[in-house]
């Protein structure tokens, strides 16, 4: 039996990514547990999505970096993305901790996003799962939270980031956790080269957390 794919590693059973939009792998769902200072859940995993066989650090990392970085911005309900949810670690966090404001948990796959409804709706908590093409054009960002596909290849990543800090508040932000020797250092550059204020908030295990401003005029 081949072993399932490590969270930045090769391909999993069959040479499948953990980005698939369809996953073939035989499912065989696994309980994971979060343990975070403030918050301990307890999600389902499957083969075919991202690190299913545990939390990955960088995502556990992110998590306990932006407690309270959320922007502050008014009465209004915020917007909280979590793009690339996988089976959702990233988005049932922040609906834990903001359940008055909308968190939205985009995947290309399928099975991902499936998982990701489910453990939101086992643990009570108000998420919308969508499909990157289903989300609307004109949706405006308060926190984009993001542990983001590095293995789609750069240019991949790159459009994927444009695309997605474009829509940031003027007041919203961003945190990215990116493997150092995966490209964390290069990827900030080239977002300062795009405009946007970048603070490396954290660096450890071989991670760097990244905060993201909105891209400047
Ligand atoms: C590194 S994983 C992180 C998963 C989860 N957030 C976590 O921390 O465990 C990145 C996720 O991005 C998804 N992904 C890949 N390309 C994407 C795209 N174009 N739009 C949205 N999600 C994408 C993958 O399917 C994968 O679930």
């Amino acid at each position: 039996m081949p072993a399932p794919s490590a969270p930045d590693g090769p391909p999993g059973p069959g040479g499948e990514h953990y980005f698939s939009t369809s996953p073939t792998s035989g499912s065989r769902p696994d309980l994971v547990r979060l343990t975070l200072p403030d918050l301990t859940l307890d999600l389902t995993t499957d083969r075919g999505v991202f690190s299913p066989t545990r939390i990955d650090p960088g995502t556990k990392l992110l998590l306990d970096e932006i407690r309270g970085r959320t922007p502050e911005v008014g009465h209004r309900r915020r917007v909280l993305v979590d793009l690339g949810c996988g089976y959702g670690a990233i988005a049932v966090v922040l609906a834990s901790r903001h359940p008055d404001d909308h968190v939205l948990a985009v995947d290309v796959n399928e099975r991902a996003r499936d998982l990701c409804a489910a453990n939101a709706e086992r643990l009570d908590l108000d998420v919308e799962v969508c499909a990157p093409q289903d989300v609307a054009g004109s949706l405006r960002i308060d926190h984009l939270v993001s542990n983001p596909p590095i293995r789609i290849g750069k240019q991949a990543l790159r459009a994927l980031l444009a695309e997605w800090l474009d829509r940031l508040d003027d007041r919203g932000c961003a945190h990215l956790v990116v493997r150092r020797q995966l490209g964390a250092d290069s990827l900030a550059a080239w977002l300062v080269e795009r405009g946007h204020a970048v603070e490396r908030l954290r660096s450890r295990q071989g991670y760097r957390v990244l905060e993201i401003g909105p891209k400047h005029p």
